[in-house]
């Protein structure tokens, strides 16, 4: 609809802007000198030593990089994957709704059973009470996200310490998927589940090279697991995709001693939710700055009573401005009034988007006031 309609679009999550030059060129460099064959099936060992390097540097915790990093197609083929591997017949799966909408189907692609908790209305943190009252002898994994996509909102030290008491003697598995690891703001941390010993000894844990190198076309993630939960996954990985972009690999395994790039995102995208954020304060639109990833939830209860597909519709054809509702990221029936716009665009563009969302509230509230 945003082609259709010529509309600024900031529905889905990508960048308008282009990666690192330096990125670029090391992926040239590496096609020229033909590493243009399938990789090792697990990914390329620089690339593993790379990264089990990093998540030892950031978040304390020792992966072997023979034996218990993949590299993926992208996270989702990861959750995919980890899903595959672990869900039998009637599992029970706990999802926290709103939630990345590759979860489910995964789950029932499998057989399993999507138990679906709701965050708590506002803050979206996890409701942890609602998360007990749902465990059950059933329950063979819980899947978190963090920095979370679509509601911003990240978990703390606090919740870790619950997830473990929770699930302590259970064998529960997790899913943590950590795809916006980079994107964290004010101040804040991003605590990977990686960090408690706990957890970690029965957790997948997801990322993406897409989030953090404006990559996202390029595909590729990782997964880091204990060895007996890797190699599980690996049998399930060598026949979804044995293996992965080469060339694209040894890139990222060079361009990984660029530290700069991953430390500076937060404060990058931290200005670009502040520019958001501060050009729709005095409007209509109710919102708590995001917390982390590029995304930013707007409710326009006061500006209309139309529901959010709708609305979002009325925004492209008429405003030319594409956001995403919030009703597919639910299982249910659902009737809050609130969007969801994508803050990884070049400043330029989110000042007109910015416009074009002050507009909409001007005249749509006005029509909503005199229609009551
Ligand atoms: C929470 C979350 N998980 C996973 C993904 C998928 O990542 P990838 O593009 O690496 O498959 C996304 C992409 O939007 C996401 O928002």
């Amino acid at each position: 609809m945003a082609l259709d309609y010529n509309a600024i679009n900031l529905s889905q999550g990508f960048p308008d802007f282009n990666c690192p030059d330096q990125l670029l060129k090391l992926v040239e460099e590496y096609q020229a000198k033909g590493f243009n064959q399938y990789a090792a099936m697990p990914g390329v060992p620089k690339l593993r030593e790379q990264l089990s390097k990093k998540i030892k540097k950031l978040y304390g915790r020792d992966y072997n990089s023979e034996t218990e990093i993949t590299i993926t197609a992208g996270a989702t083929q990861a959750i995919f994957t980890a899903i595959t591997a672990s869900i039998e017949k009637e599992d029970e799966v706990i999802l926290l709704e709103p939630a990345y909408d590759s979860y489910a189907p995964s789950v029932l692609i499998n057989g399993g059973v999507p138990v679906f908790v709701p965050l708590i209305k506002g803050s979206y943190k996890i409701d942890w009470d609602r998360v007990k009252d749902n465990i059950s002898d059933k329950t063979k994994m819980i899947i978190l996200n963090s920095p979370h996509n679509p509601t911003g909102s990240v978990i703390t030290e606090t919740d870790i310490k619950i997830l473990e008491e929770l699930t302590r003697n259970t064998g529960i598995l997790i899913i943590s998927d950590e795809v916006y690891e980079h994107i964290i703001f004010d101040g804040e941390k991003h605590f990977s589940l990686s960090v408690s010993e706990e957890l970690a000894g029965r957790s997948f844990i997801i990322f993406s090279f897409g989030k953090t190198y404006h990559t996202t076309g390029w595909k590729l993630g990782y997964c880091a697991a204990p060895e007996n939960l890797t190699k599980e996954f690996r049998k399930i990985h060598q026949f979804v995709v044995f293996s992965v972009n080469t060339p694209v690999q040894y890139a990222y395994a060079d361009f990984l001693d660029n530290e700069e790039h991953y430390l500076s995102l937060n404060n990058f995208y931290e200005k670009k939710r502040d520019l958001v954020t501060s050009l729709l304060k005095d409007l209509f639109y109710n919102f708590n700055p995001a917390k982390g990833t590029y995304f930013q939830l707007l409710d326009y209860s006061k500006i209309s009573e139309m529901n959010d597909m709708d609305f979002a519709e009325r925004l492209t054809k008429e405003f030319g401005i594409a956001v995403i509702p919030l009703s597919p990221f639910y299982s249910n029936p659902y009737n809050e009034k609130v969007i969801r716009i994508c803050f990884a665009k070049r400043d330029e563009v989110l000042y007109e988007g910015m416009n074009r969302l002050k507009k909409a509230s001007q005249i749509l509230s006005e029509k909503n006031t005199i229609a009551k």
